[in-house]
């Protein structure tokens, strides 16, 4: 595992120590960045290494990383008391559940923002644990499989502790593009003006009297779970590839739409796999997370080239994408989560971005990150960066689940990401409603009959021809009445009225019977 061959500055070599060495190098309350964006490029040892250490005595540090990470470390982490607070993003049962019981803060950021944050408002980052592929001879270090916050954590961290991974070649070098914007008031453009454009340098500068640890690994991401397309999914991506095949019709849109960005999960993965069976071609991609359907286009031929942050793939394309890293390198390109993600960049390049839901209202506002309004599930990741500056911005979900015990579409959101302002297009496996154009009166009828599960239906009609009668208004609603749907879930056990409810359950359970 121990491969001395990748510290190209020899005098680094004498760092080299144990992940339980690198443990004793954090003090209680420190202010620590990560590496890690959607499980990739993450500490596998040190962080973990940290929770045993704090498993013994009081150790507790706000952790700050790209996104999400991979290997249980968040678990481990919050089991072990290590965590006082957590930001930007999370994925884990463990740590959300710690969260909602306000054991841990958790500042729900968005992506791009990390970034401009550590740069004074939360206290200098103390320490910061970073996986490599290897590091240079002037002491830089070239990433793996993520860039996420790095760059920064590398500039701004009193100590930096170098997980070098070997499972990673050091041929992955060249796919990062590092760039790093100057400091207000001083910030000049960010000259990206295609997705397949590189601006920066291949590796990340640190300054060698900075590292104080240099821990070898080889251990590879976590795997990406991702779910076959379901009759669900398929009918979501089948309405969405429909529209944008008119879209291409009326001229808005070219048979190479514009730069894509899809968020990570099944239905994410089931439009991308639609599109390579459609009629585009020379697509492109300026997104956050390549995943496995971005490496299917382009065995495909269907797109051109891809720009993100991260890879993040199934143990199948993991090793389909490594082994044959001369086949896609020239394709794609990493970069810092601030530049992936950066506002300026989408509205230049017209991203069309494609995001999942967990509830939207009548009006188009969408609920991205809270169950019924007060537990948070992931957080709200790059959705909002894309969202807000797309030319494009789409929003897809299922329009109910739990056996249709609840709506996705419901009367008013109980938590607002985005607002009406910042969406476009609306996709349930009903339907789809394209808001552009529409005031909020036009868009609540083109929602509900598009998008709402017909055991819903009805419902949402009545909610809104009573909310036009009794308040008018330029958004009509009865505010008595806007949360009863979320109320009556927790009360009955599904958002259905009483009568819907009771009627359908003698009839399930005469079909049992039969
Ligand atoms: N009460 C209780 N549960 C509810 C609910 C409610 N009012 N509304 C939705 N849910 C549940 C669903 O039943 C489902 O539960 P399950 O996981 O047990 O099946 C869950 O919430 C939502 O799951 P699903 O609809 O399958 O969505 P998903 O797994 O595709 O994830 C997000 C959806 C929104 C959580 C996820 O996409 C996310 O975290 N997004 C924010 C980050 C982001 O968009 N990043 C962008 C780029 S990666």
């Amino acid at each position: 595992m121990t491969d001395i061959s990748r510290i190209r500055r020899p005098e680094l070599k004498d760092k080299v120590m144990s992940a339980d060495e690198a443990a004793l190098l954090f003090k209680n309350k420190m202010i620590v960045g990560s590496s890690g964006f959607t499980k990739a490029g993450d500490s596998k040892v040190v962080l973990k290494a940290l929770a045993a250490r704090a498993k013994q005595e009081e150790l507790k540090v706000t952790l700050i990383t790209g996104a999400s990470l991979g290997h249980g470390t968040d678990a481990a982490l919050t089991e072990a008391g290590a965590l006082s607070k957590r930001m930007p993003f999370q994925v884990d049962r463990v740590l959300r559940d710690h969260i909602n019981k306000g054991d841990v803060l958790f500042q729900d950021q968005h992506l791009s923002e990390t970034a401009e944050l550590v740069h004074g408002y939360i206290g200098e980052i103390d320490m910061a644990v970073i996986e490599v592929t290897y590091i240079e001879e002037d002491g830089s270090i070239v990433p793996t499989t993520s860039v996420g916050n790095s760059v920064t954590f590398a500039k701004l961290a009193k100590k930096v502790i170098l997980e070098i991974n070997t499972a990673i070649s050091p041929d992955i070098y060249g796919i990062h593009d590092i760039f790093l914007p100057e400091n207000y008031p001083l910030r000049n453009s960010i000259p990206i003006i295609s997705p397949d454009v590189r601006v920066g340098r291949k590796s990340i500068p640190l300054d060698p009297e900075k590292i104080a640890g240099i821990v070898f690994t080889s251990i590879t991401d976590a795997p990406a779970d991702i779910a076959a397309p379901d009759k669900k999914t398929i009918a979501i991506a089948e309405h969405l590839i429909h529209f944008f095949e008119n879209e291409v019709k009326a001229g808005r849109l070219t048979d190479r739409l514009l730069p894509l960005q899809a968020g990570i999960g099944k239905v994410a993965n089931a439009v991308l796999l639609g599109l390579g069976n459609g009629n585009f071609h020379d697509l492109t991609m300026y997104s956050e997370v390549l995943q496995d359907s971005t490496f299917d286009l382009f065995d495909t031929g269907k797109l051109r080239f891809a720009s993100a942050s991260s890879i993040t793939v199934s143990a199948e394309c993991y090793n389909r994408v490594f082994n044959n890293l001369e086949k896609y390198r020239d394709k794609m390109v990493l970069r810092p989560q601030n530049i992936s993600n950066a506002a300026g960049i989408i509205r230049r390049l017209g991203i069309i971005a494609i995001n999942t839901a967990i509830e939207f209202d009548i009006y188009g506002n969408v609920n991205s990150t809270h169950i019924a309004g007060t537990h948070i599930m992931n957080g709200i990741g790059g959705s909002g960066d894309f969202a807000r500056n797309s030319y494009l911005s789409i929003f897809v979900t299922q329009a109910a689940s739990k056996e249709d015990k609840i709506s996705h579409l419901l009367p008013m959101v109980s938590h607002v990401d985005h607002n009406e302002h910042d969406v476009d297009v609306l996709v349930t496996d009903f339907g789809l409603a394209d808001l552009r154009g529409l005031a909020p009166r036009e868009r609540a009828l083109v929602i509900i009959n598009n998008c709402a599960h017909p055991d819903y239906r009805e419902e949402l009609l009545s909610y809104f021809n009573r909310a036009c009668e009794l308040r008018q208004g330029q958004t009509p609603h009865i505010l008595e009445e806007a949360f009863s749907w979320h109320t009556r879930l927790r009360e009955t056990g599904t958002m259905k009225p009483a009568a819907k409810a009771e009627a359908k359950a003698p009839k399930a359970e005469a079909e049992v019977c039969a």
